[in-house]
């Protein structure tokens, strides 16, 4: 069956740009992203991993570890890197999966073979402290994929875990939140004690909590 949010990121161990790993140690008790992306030497895929590595400095902000991943060798991986750094004017800064067995990818379900039986769908999976999936997203080949989108799903899924809140549609940080449903107004008074505004009984607005 699928991977399904809420689930155990699966542990594995891999060779990667940066040296061997063990998935579980490599990610401590971090919020991570995995992402994987069809091949190396194709052009979304050279502009993605150009855009992650430029974004590196918010994932870091966030406390968030990123590792991509291929089926393609290190080798690959290594002489692809200069490419992205001369076109994309950002050197890859975090490591890349050499998956060339597909052991990964098939732990994972990156491999959709009704749209290709050979090269991974662009997956993402954002995954929490406690190693359980927080997001998935599959994308196809074709279309490069919005990592502000993915760093705006990590600062709502931060605000639940840390505030009890819940982002609206189109969020964007410093705009308006929702208390969450399983949290009770006796209980909300305490977790918010400037009050906030009761749409509906089930829709309670606060603005967004700090820190
Ligand atoms: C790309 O990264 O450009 C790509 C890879 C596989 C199929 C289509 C596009």
């Amino acid at each position: 069956m699928a991977l399904q949010l809420g689930d155990e990121a699966p542990d594995f161990t891999a060779e990667t740009t940066e040296g061997p790993i063990s998935f579980h140690g490599w990610l401590g008790n971090s919020w991570a992203v995995l992402f994987s992306h069809p091949k190396d030497f194709t052009p979304v895929c050279t502009t993605e991993l150009g855009r992650v590595s430029a974004l590196k400095p918010e994932f870091d902000k966030r406390g968030v570890k990123v590792i991509g991943l291929s089926v393609d060798p290190l080798g690959s991986h290594t002489e692809w890197a200069n490419d992205i750094k001369e076109t994309q004017g950002h050197a890859l800064n975090f490591p890349l999966i050499a998956d060339s067995d597909k052991k990964v990818a098939s732990l994972y379900g990156m491999i959709h073979p009704n749209a290709s039986d050979t090269f991974t769908v662009r997956s993402v999976f954002v995954i929490g402290p406690d190693k359980k999936l927080k997001l998935t997203l599959t994308y196809p080949a074709s279309t490069g994929r919005n990592f502000d989108e993915v760093l705006r799903v990590i600062d709502s899924l931060q605000l639940t875990a840390k505030h009890k809140v819940a982002t609206p549609s189109d969020w964007k940080q410093g705009q308006d939140v929702i208390i969450v449903p399983s949290v009770s107004d006796q209980d909300a008074k305490g977790l918010f004690p400037n009050g906030w505004k009761t749409v509906r009984p089930y829709l309670r607005v606060v603005p967004q909590p700090k820190g």
